[in-house]
């Protein structure tokens, strides 16, 4: 069963921000796992991904356009690279790449938030001035939903945020006070009313969706019926609810309504899983009713997965500018907490990511928004290696540590790819990645590549492929294996990713 693969490849090294330029040598040693680089190294740092100067970083929050200047803030400890102390970290830019940091936007100071100011989300008003929702965790240690504005609403930064004395707007009466967090983007129904959705946890320890309503953004009453709640998991976290159009890949404002056109997406990560799901659906407007599309019964096994992978935490906006809807996640990297504190730093965020409906109706899409190529340089072009079973193709580059590589696999036939089979089911990606690995020879894969390797392939991240047939064309599985990442964090992970492409 020899297979052979022919690929071209092209491989780019990024422009350095002004931020990274510290960070890295011209002409770097190639790495080999004997020679690796300390732990401390500023090699280390992200070139590409968003990360603040220094210290711990987990949630995305409140990203939002304002007159042509994007922001982010995230969950962000500005004493250590530790999960304590949590603020608003807060970084501007014009063009989602290069990032500027801003002071904290918003940090404990109140008998509201005086235990923590966690995730929360931005909302643009009527009048075109942004607004922060947050969860505050109070004097009792009880979680409670806070609102902020800008101070001076005219500064083209946002640099300076104000909580109210009459916070909080939202608490968590009916429901575990410890278990209330993460308020939603706002939007408003065509009655004129704005709407929120908030996590909740009741005393069974199931997981809703409470939907809020508001005459003006600050009063807020709870709506009777939830947006959504579920039997199939404990806490939920991070909801996003946005809507998608069934036509092409245009974002649309999050108060956008039902329509033809229309469909919503109701995101949510599952504490107990640490996974971020979602669900397409309708919103009946009229009634504030969420009508998920096609799920079979209450169970979250069935739910499609935001993205595998080191992903949580994820929360999009409307760029309104490029008519796109920008997604964010957080990148927990599983180093351990006495090596984040040696590094100095822990967490970075996705590259952000377009997002939209696929033509199917039926998943969502992401790329990489279109900006960030403007990181390419030292182009290396590789065109039509034969590459055949058992055989590695090395490509050196100076810098090893970071490269945006694009590479496309010509496979000289499909004809006895295997069918797929109930083991490896189509739904469950992650099973069939852990069972089948990167070593276990199949008909077509695995194939694909090693990244981050030493010359002695000892230290490396497997990124694979295998095709399979299925009933109504072939599947490209896809996977990734970190177990021989880095010395420095075996033994303990073991870590398989997974998803399925599908070809018709
Ligand atoms: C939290 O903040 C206090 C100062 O307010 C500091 O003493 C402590 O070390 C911080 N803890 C961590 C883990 O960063
Ligand atoms: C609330 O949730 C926390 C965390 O799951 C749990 O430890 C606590 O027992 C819950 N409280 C009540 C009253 O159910
Ligand atoms: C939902 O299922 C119905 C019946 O199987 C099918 O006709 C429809 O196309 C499906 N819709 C989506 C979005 O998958
Ligand atoms: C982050 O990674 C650490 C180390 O692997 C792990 O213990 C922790 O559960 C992870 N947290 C999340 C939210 O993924």
């Amino acid at each position: 069963m020899a297979s052979r693969w022919l690929f071209p490849f092209l491989l780019c090294l990024p422009v350095l921000g002004k931020d990274e330029i510290e960070t890295h040598g011209s002409s770097l040693p190639t790495r080999s796992s004997e020679d690796s680089f300390p732990l401390t190294s500023k090699q280390y740092r992200t070139a590409f991904h968003f990360q603040p100067p220094e210290n711990w970083l987990n949630d995305p929050n409140g990203p939002v356009l304002h007159n042509g200047v994007y922001h982010i803030f995230y969950q962000y400890n500005p004493y250590s690279a530790e999960w304590a102390n949590i603020t608003w970290g807060h970084s501007i830019s014009s063009d989602l790449v290069n990032w500027t940091p801003l002071p904290i936007a918003l940090w404990p100071s109140e008998p509201f938030d005086i235990h923590g100011c966690w995730s929360g989300s931005a909302t643009i008003l009527s009048g075109g001035t942004p607004t922060i929702l947050y969860t505050g965790i109070d004097l009792n240690g009880n979680s409670v939903q806070n609102i902020a504005f800008p101070k001076n609403p005219s500064d083209p930064f946002l640099r300076e945020w104000v909580k109210p004395h009459y916070n909080p707007v939202m608490v968590p009466d009916g429901f575990n006070a410890t278990q209330f967090r993460d308020p939603a983007t706002g939007w408003m129904g065509k009655d004129g009313l704005w709407r929120t959705v908030v996590c909740a946890e009741d005393f069974e320890r199931r997981a809703w969706i409470l939907l809020y309503r508001s005459e003006d953004f600050v009063h807020w009453t709870r709506a009777e019926k939830p947006l959504f709640r579920t039997k199939t998991s404990t806490m939920v976290e991070c909801v996003d609810f946005f809507p998608v159009s069934v036509k092409g890949k245009n974002g649309l404002d999050t108060s956008t309504m039902d329509s033809e056109e229309v469909k919503h997406v109701l995101k949510f990560g599952l504490f107990d899983y640490l996974h971020d799901y979602y669900l397409i659906g309708k919103y009946l407007d009229d009634e504030d009713e969420f009508v998920p599309e096609n799920i079979s019964g209450d169970d979250h096994r069935s739910w499609p997965r935001y993205d595998y992978g080191s992903f949580y935490a994820s929360k999009s906006f409307f760029d309104a500018e490029k008519k796109r809807r920008i997604s964010w996640a957080w990148v927990n990297e599983s180093d351990t907490i006495p090596d984040d504190v040696a590094k100095g730093w822990a967490g970075v965020l996705i590259v952000p990511r377009t997002v939209w409906l696929g033509e199917d109706g039926k998943i969502l899409q992401q790329w990489p928004v279109k900006e960030l190529e403007s990181l390419r340089r030292d182009l290396v072009e590789i065109k039509e290696v034969e590459i055949n079973e058992g055989e590695v193709f090395s490509v050196l580059v100076n810098n090893p540590s970071q490269a945006d590589v694009e590479v496309e696999f010509e496979l000289s036939e499909l004809e006895q790819a295997q069918l797929i089979n109930s083991k490896w089911h189509l739904d469950d990606a992650q099973t069939a990645c852990n069972e089948l690995g990167a070593s276990v020879p199949g008909a077509i894969g695995p194939f694909g590549l090693l990244v981050l390797a030493s010359h002695d392939l000892e230290e490396h991240t497997a990124i694979f492929f295998r095709v399979f047939r299925t009933p109504n064309g072939h599947a490209v599985l896809m996977c990734s294996d970190q177990r021989r990442l880095h010395r420095y964090h075996l033994p303990e992970i073991f870590l398989y990713e997974g998803n399925y492409i599908h070809i018709p």
